[in-house]
């Protein structure tokens, strides 16, 4: 994929690129054997130099690519010596003809050709880098991130930020397509609730008054909506205080849209064509069409209300709310007539699976993170034969009842857990993931969308022992289900709907609420008080009472597109200066402590740390 990526900007912009008035005539990129005998002058990075004694060769690297350099002892000695001096990462400028290589590298566009140097100026030295800076490199993650600046030289990770570029392009110019326009909406503002901690900055002019950052521009772009804006969308940065992983950054970006007078119909389609152009552009795929899987089939089915469906091994259950009949009761086995679920998943062709191997997968499926306390297993052997780890309660009969409930062949395997019907399906969910892994039926290649929707307007949560909005609480419930709200609050389906890429929730939305009685009623259910849902969002319900159109939108999580069109797992590799999971950006050490001065200057005081 990193070839196709890179040769996509080689071939597409190093050679429309005019460069004559610059300190260079060509990029790294760009010379082949059609440009023979041409006088050049390159600019670069001097990647790396290889001393064969009469010859010097070097790597000379930029932006485009890499293109070989050549000093010859006969030819010009003081030149030859000149360049035997230059050290990795000097930044050179080159002059001389482009010459056929006799040893060509077909890995490289530029590989059958060289640069007979002829003049060499040194622009500027630099020490020796702290690690080698090409794809193969020996440093360390941490190393890495201090020095951001020259892990971004890096082929591999530079081609993520170029892939990022170009999906904004793309996201801009399909959204322009359909008469979506960019407004900005303000850094500084108010609280909005999205489910994490605000970032706050205190006020100097307001002393104990503080802004909060967005956590999302949802209320101001449903106001955008009321000031007849008709279709929105912002690239945007959003700002969440939550534990950090893979995929999640204090800061990230989103594509935030919001349209009037539409269906959910209509947002899903615009939005799928978005992400299908997208496809098209970057990779050259079709996707889609998406289908629609609701909430309640996707936990039952797959744990996971962000189901990777690459690949099937969806759950069936053995004993459970829709299992036909419960076929592990009455023969003593104590787990399982203990358990609200027993539940499975059915590995193809992995009956040769070893005692050793799934001893390391029970370990593997009782680490805290998973939190299984145990796995039952059987394997449908070539023979026709059913092998489990519970042969003493079943017998080969009852596990070829089970087997045929997983419509299991000769060759399968059957890996079971039980217990709690929500923690086993958590559970479970993760066994399934892990034996998609080593299955390899996850290819960074293979992309399956779909829509999640229909989910619970509300859950409810035992903590706080209040209902929480499950998207946030602008969202509207399913008209039919509208009714339940005062009844039956947790059987309301909200006018939600995800998109879901691989297992990755990358992006959700809604259809809001567009009626201040219906708005605050929502806030009721919440457990705000009128005033105090009047004191923090009595400008949006106050707006609505302006003729507020009906409106929807949603709003995609780009680090996380980027991530998938380029192939990897973590939001950090697809973003220039991300920080790390302590939330640290350790290149330029932040956050930092600020000057007394500075804190007395915003009437904030802090008790030292003992
Ligand atoms: P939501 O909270 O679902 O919806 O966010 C939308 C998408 O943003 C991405 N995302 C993140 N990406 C990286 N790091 C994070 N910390 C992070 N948090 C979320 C996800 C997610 O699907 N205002 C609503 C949208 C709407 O209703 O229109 C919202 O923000 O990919």
């Amino acid at each position: 994929m990193a070839k196709k990526e890179i040769n996509i900007f080689f071939d597409t912009f190093a050679p429309v690129f005019k460069l004559s008035f610059m300190l260079r005539s060509h990029t790294c990129g760009e010379l082949t054997l059609d440009k023979l005998n041409t006088e050049v002058t390159l600019c670069g990075w001097v990647q790396r130099s290889r001393d064969l004694g009469g010859m010097t060769f070097i790597d000379l690297r930029d932006r485009y690519g890499i293109t070989q350099l050549v000093f010859n002892m006969e030819d010009d000695s003081e030149l030859c010596s000149r360049a035997r001096e230059l050290g990795r990462e000097f930044v050179i400028q080159v002059r001389g003809r482009v010459v056929e290589r006799s040893n060509k590298n077909p890995k490289l566009p530029t590989g059958d050709i060289e640069i007979k140097a002829t003049a060499l100026e040194v622009l500027n030295t630099s020490k020796v880098p702290p690690f080698i800076i090409e794809d193969e490199t020996d440093g360390g993650e941490d190393l890495r991130a201090k020095y951001r600046y020259l892990d971004l030289r890096r082929n591999v990770i530079r081609k993520n930020l170029l892939t990022r570029h170009r999906l904004a392009a793309e996201t801009r110019k399909y959204l322009d397509k359909q008469h979506f326009v960019e407004v900005e909406t303000p850094v500084l503002i108010k609280s909005t609730p999205e489910g994490a901690r605000d970032f706050v900055v205190p006020s100097r002019m307001n002393p104990g008054e503080f802004y909060a950052l967005p956590q999302s521009p949802q209320t101001f772009k449903q106001l955008l909506m009321v000031s007849g804006m008709d279709r929105y969308y912002q690239i945007v940065k959003c700002f969440r205080d939550e534990d950090l992983r893979a995929d999640r950054q204090p800061e990230f970006t989103q594509i935030d849209c919001e349209m009037s007078f539409v269906s959910r119909e209509d947002i899903l389609e615009t939005f799928e064509g978005l992400i299908a152009h997208l496809f098209r552009e970057i990779w050259g795929k079709e996707i889609g069409p998406m289908p629609l899987l609701p909430y309640s089939e996707a936990m039952r089915k797959y744990g996971n209300d962000k189901p990777d469906t690459r690949f099937g091994m969806t759950f069936v259950e053995l004993k459970g709310p829709t299992a036909e009949k419960d076929l592990t009761a009455g023969k003593g086995f104590r787990i399982f007539d203990e358990a609200g679920l027993v539940a499975g998943i059915c590995v193809e062709g992995a009956a040769g699976y070893t005692r050793k191997q799934l001893d390391e997968l029970t370990a593997w499926v009782k680490r805290p993170q998973i939190g299984a306390s145990g796995m039952v297993y059987a394997r449908y052997n070539t023979d026709g034969t059913i092998k489990s780890s519970v042969d003493k309660f079943y017998d080969e009969n009852d596990l070829k009842q089970w087997a045929a409930a997983f419509g299991a062949r000769e060759g399968d395997l059957l890996l079971i857990l039980a217990g709690e019907p929500s923690k086993t399906r958590k559970a479970l969910s993760e066994l399934r993931l892990e034996m998609g892994n080593r299955q390899g039926l996850r290819p960074m290649d293979t992309f399956q969308a779909l829509w999640v929707v229909d989910f619970p307007l509300l859950e409810w949560d035992e903590e706080s022992a209040r209902w929480h909005a499950m998207h946030h609480p602008f969202t509207s419930p399913v008209p039919e289900d509208l009714p339940l709200l005062d009844s039956d609050p947790g059987r309301v389906r909200a006018n939600a709907y995800d998109m879901v890429i691989n297992g990755n929730e990358v992006g959700g939305g809604s259809i809001r609420i567009h009626n201040k009685e219906l708005q605050q009623k929502m806030f009721k259910v919440l457990g705000f008080s009128p005033e105090e849902a009047q004191a923090q969002f009595g400008f949006l319900m106050d707006a609505f009472e302006f003729g507020a159109p009906p409106h929807g939108g949603i709003a995609f999580g780009f680090d996380r597109l980027c991530a998938i069109f380029s192939g990897l797992d973590s939001i950090r590799d697809v973003i220039a200066f991300p920080k790390n999971n302590s939330g640290r950006d350790v290149m330029i050490d932040s956050p930092s402590v600020i000057s007394a001065e500075q804190l007395h200057e915003l009437g904030i005081s802090i008790s030292s740390k003992s």
